[in-house]
């Protein structure tokens, strides 16, 4: 077996055995396999795609590169979620509070933001001290006392994902439904969960801007997720208008705390009760979702969910005066309330231009390691379907200076579109994708 005959095969559009991509996915991890050579076949598999079953031989692969967690001995069942990535995307902080407050246990390893979609470790270290580079071992103890841990993924998990992914952002190849299913879910599984809840966001903020990818997304996940064992399921959510009112990381953690305590905006604290009653169903915490809902509803306005986030920030070392009085979150030296230039009903807030003007102002990178400002951000004040008057406040931009304020607005009023006749608010939702709806198709 050579590289170069799985390359060409792929190049044809055969189908790889198992054997066959277990060896490429060793030589990507050996560095035995040079990376001209990884570059190439990435490229015939995002020109040629992969069956179902060559993509779950290769997250499997990709997953044993590395330490697979076992959380089996630790809690008798942990629950995961993943984002596929967005804008204003800030609801593991307020999720994993109400899941692991209704007793099960969440064990999430969490990424950082690239390009316009943010990241959950680059949110939490807005909060001065916490540590997001947890080793496996404190990763297991916090989650065996506290039934709840939030960290970076260590390098030691799947590895060979790793690489690949780093030659993919360079060469083309990101978008490849087969690379990016298997790119996350290999994480997932070195990760441990036994359950697995996936956000799959599709518009104009997320990485699949069409409901038909995004779904073929979804269900070639959740078919990874059943042929690995891993109780799988997806949702389909909206990401073409930010999500909640906040982007940019401390401007986010504190829509988090104000939905821990009952308040936040509307969508973003639907969203997070939708996602954690299916969090909680596959964890079997309930019997039926609206229970698993009501169950979530309680853990939110008894305040245990809040008691919950303050005991995370606690034990990763976080700074818990700042969560209690989130004034002391980083600020921003200069802020503008901008308002509409016209009445109207809105008929667009594009998430991704949002998203890119948060970087723009400092709160993302454009490059794998660039430094963040966890100050700046913006926070919009209307959403789709809201009818807007001439004059009324539209959204505020936080800036470190005056240049980046005034790019920033010219950008956010070009993303903000009006319509004189009515529009229907988005929904947040499209639908939800279980292992059954695979099944029934196979
Ligand atoms: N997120 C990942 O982890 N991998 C991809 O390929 C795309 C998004």
């Amino acid at each position: 077996m050579s590289a170069v005959d799985i390359i060409v095969k792929k190049r044809d559009g055969l189908e790889l055995t198992r054997e066959e991509i277990e060896f490429f996915v060793r030589g990507i991890t050996s560095g035995e396999i040079p990376d001209y050579q990884v570059s190439a076949w990435a490229m015939a598999v995002l020109l040629n795609g992969m069956s179902a079953q060559e993509t779950t031989d290769l997250t499997l692969a990709m997953a044993h590169s590395g330490t697979v967690l076992d959380l089996s001995g630790v809690v008798p069942l942990a629950v995961d979620k993943h984002s596929t990535g967005g804008v204003g995307d800030k609801t593991t902080l307020v999720v994993e509070p109400i899941v692991a407050a209704c007793g099960l246990p969440v064990g999430k390893m969490s990424g950082r933001g690239l390009g316009f979609s943010g990241g959950t470790l680059d949110k939490l270290e807005s909060i001065p001290g916490f540590r997001t580079n947890l080793s496996r071992e404190e990763f297991l103890d916090h989650l065996k006392r506290y039934g709840m841990v939030l960290t970076g993924q260590t390098g030691e998990l799947a590895p060979a994902d790793g690489k690949l992914y780093a030659l993919r952002d360079v060469t083309g190849t990101v978008p490849s439904i087969p690379l990016i299913a298997s790119s996350i879910m290999s994480k997932k599984i070195a990760a441990g969960a036994q359950a697995i809840l996936l956000d799959v966001k599709v518009g104009l903020g997320a990485f699949m801007q069409t409901l038909d990818s995004a779904s073929e997304l979804a269900r070639l996940m959740v078919a990874i997720g059943q042929r690995s064992g891993r109780q799988t399921i997806a949702l389909l959510s909206d990401m073409n208008q930010p999500l909640g009112n906040a982007v940019g990381n401390a401007l986010e953690v504190r829509e988090a705390i104000d939905t821990l305590h009952g308040g936040g905006p509307e969508d973003f604290r639907e969203h997070c009760l939708v996602a954690a009653a299916h969090m909680l169903m596959l964890g079997r915490k309930a019997g039926s979702l609206d229970e698993a809902r009501a169950k979530a509803e309680e853990a939110l306005v008894s305040g245990q969910a809040w008691g919950r986030f303050k005991q995370l920030v606690q034990a990763q070392g976080g700074d818990v005066r700042v969560v209690e009085e989130p004034d002391r979150l980083p600020e921003a030296p200069l802020k503008e309330i901008v308002p509409a230039p016209q009445s109207g009903y809105l008929a667009v807030i594009n998430a991704r231009e949002v998203g890119e003007t948060s970087v723009q102002l400092g709160a993302g990178r454009v490059k794998k390691g660039d430094p963040i400002d966890p100050a700046v951000g913006i926070v919009v004040h209307r959403k789709v379907g809201d009818r807007v008057e001439q004059g009324q406040p539209l959204f505020t931009v936080h800036a470190s200076s005056q240049e980046k304020l005034d790019a920033a607005v010219e950008r956010l009023l070009a993303a903000h579109q009006f319509s004189a006749e009515p529009v229907e608010p988005l929904p947040l939702f499209y639908g939800v994708i279980t292992e059954q709806d695979i099944l029934q198709k196979e």
